[in-house]
């Protein structure tokens, strides 16, 4: 059976950040809290549907293959942020991008979707239903945030993440994947007040979250899972050559790095500058690692995730020859005409009470 191999990247990070300290404006929060805490220093919030980050990150992705969107035949996007929930997101970024030959759907699973994603994908692409997937991780989370809620609202942030996974018969690809989840603590984090259990009872749209719970079950969890990934691939730690963990809070990556008692300089840690960005912070790691030269022709990567579910997963990729895009794209959003804590505030007093 063959299977999936990433040939191409890319990324889309909106241009609203919005720093601890201006949070702390409106906020009863300060950036040393945030920053002790989560290691998060700023966020970015989109003036954009999600589904028009997707679409900018995946025209990156697109021309990093050499690819033009006709050629997919399958668009997956991780959300549990779309734009709304009939039709799937993945529609949405179909038609934007003109892949007139792609299906196109949606997976829900929380901060662990790109995992999940990549599941599917790998699947896909094994029985042969598919050739050319186009994955994105992509979340607009800043639009379930509550500022009066601090515990949630400092944490999360807004941007997209894709990859392009073909089929492979070389030594390169997913050389293994487990996923799981419990869904006895899906009470740890939910969002309240969006899906068919509210209408019965209309409440303001928020994440509530029982941050210690997560934290702990995180902390086994995502070391669990790369383990697991690493004993399936016939892989010791000592084979990896970066770590790519879901950007959730800095104490959550050290604790799993030392678990696996790996250096600093084999993790990818970003999340001082984007915050949470849930199922699209694996993938946004991931094209700033081969932009930054971190990624090496034939580098052994493990990528592993933990969120609402709970659900966890990691996989183990082996990569490729080619670590330059193809060509580049100059997809971009367009501009905002309203600062990052502008929009926020906005949201904030057009919420319903
Ligand atoms: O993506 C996957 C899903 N999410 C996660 O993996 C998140 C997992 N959890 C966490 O990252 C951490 O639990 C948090 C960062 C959310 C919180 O850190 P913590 O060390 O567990 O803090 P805490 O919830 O125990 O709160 C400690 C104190 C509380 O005050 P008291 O009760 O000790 O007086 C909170 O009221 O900090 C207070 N607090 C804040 N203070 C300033 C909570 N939020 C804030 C805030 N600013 N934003």
């Amino acid at each position: 059976m063959q299977r999936a191999t990433i040939t191409g990247w890319g990324r889309c990070t909106p241009e609203g950040v919005v720093t601890n300290d201006e949070l702390a404006t409106v906020i009863d929060t300060s950036d040393e809290w945030i920053a002790t805490r989560s290691g998060i220093r700023q966020r970015m919030v989109s003036h954009v549907d999600n589904s028009d980050m997707a679409t900018v990150a995946g025209r990156h992705a697109l021309a990093a293959a050499g690819m033009e969107a006709s050629d997919l035949d399958y668009i997956l996007v991780a959300t549990c942020t779309p734009d709304r929930f009939i039709p799937a997101m993945a529609c949405h970024v179909q038609a934007k991008l003109g892949a007139v030959h792609a299906a196109a759907t949606d997976t829900n699973a929380g901060c662990t979707g790109f995992i999940y994603g990549l599941n599917l994908a790998n699947g896909l692409i094994a029985t042969g239903s598919a050739r050319r997937i186009l994955l994105i991780g992509s979340e607009r989370l800043t639009a379930y945030l509550d500022l009066e809620r601090r515990d949630t609202a400092v944490l999360f942030g807004d941007g997209a993440g894709a990859v392009i996974l073909e089929a492979t018969d070389g030594s390169d690809g997913i050389v293994s994947i487990n996923v799981g989840s419990n869904g006895d603590l899906a009470g740890a984090l939910t969002v309240e007040g969006a899906g068919s259990s509210w209408m019965d009872v209309p409440t303001p749209v928020r994440v509530v979250m029982d941050g210690r719970e997560v934290f702990r079950n995180a902390v086994v969890g995502m070391a669990a899972a790369a383990e697991q990934a690493l004993d399936e691939a016939g892989w010791t730690v000592d084979d990896i050559d970066l770590l790519i963990p879901h950007q959730a809070n800095l104490r959550i990556i050290d604790a799993t790095t030392k678990r696996l008692e790996l250096e600093d300089h084999q993790v990818c840690v970003n999340i001082a500058d984007y915050g949470n960005t849930s199922a699209a912070s694996i993938p946004i790691a991931l094209s700033e690692a081969i932009d930054q030269g971190r990624v090496a022709p034939g580098s052994k990567l493990v990528l592993v995730a933990f969120g609402a579910g709970l659900t966890w997963g990691a996989t183990a990729i082996q990569w490729g020859e080619r670590t330059e895009p193809e060509a580049r794209s100059a997809a971009a959003l367009p501009p905002s005409d309203r600062t990052g804590l502008q929009i926020l505030v906005d949201r904030q007093n057009a919420r319903p009470t």
